[in-house]
């Protein structure tokens, strides 16, 4: 009965995009939010490049997951195993990935697991280099601290209703989060975050956030490509990955994690095996340059000595950034000072540096009036007519990017910033990182071998049974 009252809400569902303005309704998403379908935590994460996609799951009992993938049209099918590994709840996460998929194709696929079949859902991939992805952050699906379902399920549909909106302006081939998907880390969250019926139809990329790192499960919930588990640091939760897609090589950074050693290997090696990749792109959580909560700006002129020159050495073009729930976008940077000043709705030609935008927030946009910390770095910042529940729709294409920010509560596209560059430098200049840029990098790695002993004692103090030499070391396979 529960299959058929999913299988009918997911017809009901598949139509949504076609109908302009709509969002679910709270009936609609509580019936659904009871199925067992919401709540099986189905992903489907980037691959190396747009053949491939991994999918992720969770299920009851553990056995070989499968994925039926079935190109449309010719109804071509093929299978793909994965495995599964045991979540800290008792559940079993599944992860499987696809490879040979057709540019500018639409497939079908099932999950299965045991005696787990999915629903079917539509996966489409890009046709060439252009492409078009919502870019948001602080998606901030919240388990109260009462353990009431409540929260989970009506922070999932506000997410669900926030890509439908946007669907509804654009088709949209992936999602770009920039961290703090969750605010607990718990497996709950993440299901909530991947309950949305038109989500399962769009790739997934996120970056790991500071209060993703306040449990554990973002480390099952994952199925990512290219991570580097080899650092003399990392996350126990996670790592730097890299993706292709378009013309574009997305790197997205674990900003929890200070080993500034660790992320320059990983940009360097990820730019090495990429190199005629003409945009480079970083997602992260950490703003950096936002500076629109005054208290946190030391800690903001910390992070910048490490990240600020590893953009410029890389020639990054634009980084897509969170943490603050306010919206922002930075001049262009290089090694941290402004060389071109932007004041909203730019564009921009063969940029001499870096731009960082960050967005707003989805769950928890804040409202305050805090006051503008003093960083002049800050280009521009959306002064809100509704709230902060901000999302962007950025289109990728061989010769430009173009990214349109939108209010959530009025429909308005307040800003628009236009990257076009002639050839794959550019304008960024060729002057290296400063001299004493690995000494900076190296003290990032020593604090973060004693900064991974206290989320070991906080892991603790919250339950979580997590040996330290997890922590320290099993973070890095
Ligand atoms: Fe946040």
């Amino acid at each position: 009965m529960k299959k058929a009252l999913a299988l009918l809400l997911a017809i009901i569902f598949a139509a949504v995009p076609c109908m302009t303005g709509f969002a679910m309704s709270e009936e609609s998403w509580y019936e659904y939010w009871e199925t067992d379908e919401s709540q099986s935590g189905i992903t489907v994460f980037p691959g190396s490049d747009e053949s491939e996609r991994r999918f992720s799951w969770y299920s009851g009992s553990g056995s070989e997951p499968k994925v039926e993938i079935t190109e449309s049209g010719t109804g071509s099918k093929k299978v793909f195993s994965g495995e599964c590994i045991k979540t800290y709840s008792g559940d079993y996460a599944n992860k499987v990935t696809v490879t040979g998929l057709k540019e500018g194709t639409e497939y079908t696929y099932v999950c299965v697991s045991g005696d787990y079949r999915s629903d079917e859902y539509e996966i489409r991939t890009a046709d060439g280099k252009a492409f078009t992805a919502m870019y948001v952050t602080d998606i901030h699906i919240s388990d109260g601290e009462d353990e009431e379902a409540d929260s989970v399920r009506d922070d999932a549909l506000l997410y669900n209703n926030v890509i439908e909106a946007a669907g509804n302006i654009s088709g949209i081939d992936i999602i770009l989060s920039a961290g703090d998907q969750a605010s607990r880390g718990l497996e709950r969250e993440y299901k909530g975050l991947s309950a949305s019926p038109a989500g399962r139809g769009i790739t997934f990329a996120p970056a790991i956030g500071n209060h993703d790192r306040k449990g554990v499960d973002f480390r099952t919930f994952k199925n990512l490509p290219n991570e580097k588990k080899d650092g003399l640091n990392t996350s126990y939760i996670g790592f730097d990955y890299w993706f292709l897609k378009g013309d574009t090589l997305f790197m997205v950074l674990e900003s929890n994690n200070g080993s500034g050693i660790d992320h320059h290997a990983f940009m360097e090696s990820a730019v090495k095996q990429n190199k005629d990749v003409r945009w480079r792109v970083v997602i992260m959580h950490h703003d950096l340059y936002s500076g629109r909560i005054p208290h946190r700006e030391s800690e903001n002129e910390l992070l910048r000595l490490i990240w600020g020159p590893m953009f410029s050495e890389f020639q990054i073009d634009l980084a897509l950034l969170g943490h603050s729930h306010y919206y922002s976008v930075s001049d262009v940077l290089y090694n941290n000072k402004t060389v071109t000043e932007i004041k909203g709705n730019d564009e921009l030609v063969n940029a001499p540096g870096t731009v960082s935008i960050v967005s707003g927030s989805i769950n928890h946009p804040r409202t305050g009036e805090e006051e503008l910390a003093f960083n002049d770095t800050l280009g521009y910042y959306y002064k809100e007519q509704g709230s902060q529940i901000i999302f962007n729709l950025i289109d990728f294409k061989e010769e430009s990017i173009t990214v349109k920010s939108y209010s959530y509560d009025t429909g308005e596209q307040f800003n628009t910033l236009t990257l076009k560059k002639d050839s794959q430098r550019g304008g960024h200049p060729e002057k290296g990182a400063p001299l004493y840029q690995p000494l900076i990098n190296l003290a990032g790695t020593i604090y973060q071998f004693f900064n991974n002993i206290s989320v070991w004692q906080r892991l603790k103090e919250s339950g979580f049974e997590v040996s330290l030499t997890d922590v320290l070391f099993k973070g890095n396979r």
